[in-house]
């Protein structure tokens, strides 16, 4: 059976995408740093779990050697990352940005550092249902490619976890492992945009106030899931997915979609 490492499992598309590769019948490592609601996802579905802050080398060391001793993997999805603030550049706080970097840049360079190794030994030995080819999936954003007011340190750091998957796919070129970056739109998930406003759940709800439908993270969980079943010499290298009610990160429409008279 093949197994697929998943950070941030204990909210938003990470834990759908947890969901789906155990529906799917992957093995799952589901790793954050809430202990309590990734017990509970190991429990509905049978996932292991991990608990680890994933900017701390010390636990991502931890996490690396949890799963060797567990057994071959095929597949990792650096998913772990969010938004802190949306002030201006002008205005923003320093420490804000030094976070945003730290979690959506250095920690997918620190889980891809620790378990390229493991991914290459799955592939070596041979492990494993299929167990010819490796896959590494980023969930950046396409706060990754268009700029916005008040976008600022994500759209920094977005970017630069744009640039670290382009820079892996060149240099892991020639080996059977795919590099796919996907990159989600609006997602309407629990959390992220209560995090990005620091609990302020009336700020967080205003986002997706009156957007026909925006995407929710069953959706992307489902590009993932599909982007690493393919057959294993089809790479859809960059996925982007918006809602149909958003043209840019910066517009996105509110009220009915309707044809032109
Ligand atoms: N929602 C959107 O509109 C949207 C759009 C584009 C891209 N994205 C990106 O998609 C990813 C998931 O977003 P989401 O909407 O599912 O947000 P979310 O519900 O806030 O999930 C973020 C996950 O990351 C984990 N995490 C945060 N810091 C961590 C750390 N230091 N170490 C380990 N785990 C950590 C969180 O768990 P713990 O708190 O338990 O550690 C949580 O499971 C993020 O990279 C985000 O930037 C989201």
């Amino acid at each position: 059976m093949k197994r697929v490492v998943v950070t941030g499992a204990s909210s938003g598309i990470g834990e759908a995408t947890v969901r789906l590769f155990r529906e799917r019948g992957w093995n799952v490592v589901g790793v954050a740093r809430r202990t309590d609601r990734l017990e509970a996802l190991a429990a509905d579905t049978g996932a292991e779990v991990f608990t680890a802050d994933l900017t701390k080398q010390a636990d991502v060391d931890a996490l690396r050697d949890f799963v060797r001793d567990g057994g071959p993997v095929h597949a990792l999805v650096n998913n772990a990352g969010g938004a802190f603030g949306m002030a201006s550049v002008e205005d923003g706080d320093p420490d804000d940005w030094t976070r945003m970097y730290d979690v959506n840049v250095v920690a997918t360079k620190r889980v891809t550092s620790a378990l390229l190794p493991l991914l290459r030994a799955a592939i070596a030995g041979g492990q494993g249902a299929g167990g010819q080819s490796a896959d590494i999936v980023t969930v950046t954003s396409i706060a990754g490619h268009v700029a916005y007011e008040g976008g600022g340190g994500y759209n920094a750091a977005k970017f630069a976890a744009r640039a670290l998957v382009n820079v892996l796919r060149l240099e892991l070129a020639g080996e059977p492992i795919r590099v796919i970056e996907v990159a989600p739109g609006m997602v309407k998930t629990e959390e992220f945009s209560l995090v990005r406003f620091a609990g302020d759940q009336s700020k967080a709800d205003a986002v997706y106030d009156n957007v026909p439908d925006p995407l929710v993270a069953e959706d992307i969980a489902e590009a993932i899931v599909h982007a690493v079943e393919l057959p294993a010499h089809v790479n859809l290298d960059l996925i982007t997915i918006k809602p149909v009610a958003q043209a840019a990160p910066h517009k996105v429409i509110r009220g009915e979609l309707r044809p032109r008279d």
